[in-house]
């Protein structure tokens, strides 16, 4: 029996009600396969700085060290009450980008899947949906504009200013390009390169480095693609795309695009992976407006688990299982708020809801 360490950072504002959805389905996996998963709850974003004075305290960070993969919900407050935290101590800041950093995650996966029986969740005509939306954001996640130095002052003209630095080394982008050749070579062995090199000297470098890398990947196609044109051909075209590679700050925003052309960023999920270590989270916030009324998407989250148990855990078959379960609870005409528009024929069911029934049919899978 294998036993792993898990480490449950529920986060804030939604976060807790959908993490436990995420671990309902992840005591049926246990149930079903020859594993034991112990949960290590630890407090994590504002929760935790209103309780320890810091967002990623202590003994939350030794807990994430002595865990074989990290379960992360969403952090942060409204823009509002944000105020109420020294900017340098916010959850954004002070939490996530240090977690980041800690286990160098550098390889940030985000898939933005849709099948064509879904179209109506999109806002997107069907005929351009097509027979399906299914395509992966890889996102270099500890790098450039969000890592780099930050000043900010006065000058000599009495004007505030501020300096934000976007710094890559060679070995950077390197180790994230290998990753997006890989999982072209294991998907459709096409690459969409996305960049900005008419303007940035970053991408410039970018690109060198990825004419380097592709030798070494001669079956895989590059499409190189500036952002902009990235942002209207995810609209226009979006199933052109199968895998996409860009750098910190373009993948932060296409991929909050990729959830708007789904309907929903209740259904994005995401594996954050380092050499050393891997923890999962929605790609999304947490929501604080509809926080605590049961109405959230967990599909996120237990799509989280999915990845982990896939990522982690070597579970890939249970992995397409827990997907199958939630694409049929969709199937069956059911979703949370976030996808049920007027008209659309679905029925709306509450967090809770839509985790039960995803575990009867994750229950009621054949076990490999
Ligand atoms: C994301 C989020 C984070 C980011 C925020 C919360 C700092 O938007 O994971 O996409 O910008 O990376
Ligand atoms: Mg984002």
């Amino acid at each position: 029996m294998k036993n792993y360490k898990v480490a449950v950072l529920a986060g804030d504002g939604i976060g807790p009600e959908i993490t436990k959805e995420a671990l309902k389905v992840l005591k049926v996996v246990e149930e079903r396969n020859n594993v034991t998963f112990e949960l290590l709850p630890a407090l994590f974003g504002a929760c935790a700085y209103f309780e320890t004075g810091d967002a990623f305290p202590q003994q939350t960070k030794d807990i994430c060290d002595s865990a074989d993969a990290i379960l992360k919900g969403p952090i942060g407050l409204s823009h509002e009450e944000s105020k109420n935290i020294p900017i340098d101590k916010q959850p954004e800041r002070g939490a996530l980008l240090p977690l980041r950093r800690r286990y160098n995650t550098y390889a940030n996966f985000r898939p933005v899947s849709l099948p064509k029986e879904l179209a109506h969740f999109s806002p997107l005509k069907a005929e351009i949906i097509g027979e399906g939306i299914d395509f992966i954001i890889v996102r270099e996640l500890v790098g450039g504009l969000y890592f780099g130095k930050k000043e900010t002052g006065v000058d000599d003209k009495g004007q505030r200013y501020v300096r934000e630095v976007l710094e890559y080394d060679e070995g950077q982008i390197r180790q994230i390009l290998v990753q997006a050749f890989k999982l072209a070579t294991a998907r459709k062995k096409v690459l969409h390169n996305i960049h900005k090199s008419n303007v940035l000297k970053s991408s410039v470098l970018w690109n060198e480095i990825l004419e380097e890398v592709a030798v070494d990947y001669p079956d895989v196609e590059v499409i190189n693609m500036l952002v902009d044109a990235a942002a209207t051909y995810l609209c226009l075209k979006p199933t052109q795309f199968d895998v996409m590679v860009m750098e910190n700050m373009f993948g932060d925003i296409l991929s909050d695009q990729g959830g708007g052309i789904l309907g929903s960023l209740g259904l994005m999920p995401s594996a954050c992976i380092g050499d050393e270590k891997a923890y999962y989270e929605p790609s999304h916030g947490s929501a604080p407006d509809i926080a605590g009324k049961n109405m959230a998407n967990p599909y996120s989250m237990i799509g989280s688990v999915a990845m982990m148990l896939e990522n982690s855990f070597d579970m890939a078959d249970e992995a397409k299982n827990v997907w199958a379960a939630m694409q049929g609870v969709f199937a069956d005409g059911f979703s949370t708020a976030d996808l049920s528009k007027p008209g659309a024929g679905v029925n709306m069911i509450s967090t809770q809801e839509f985790g039960d029934k995803v575990v009867e049919k994750l229950k009621n899978m054949p076990t490999v």
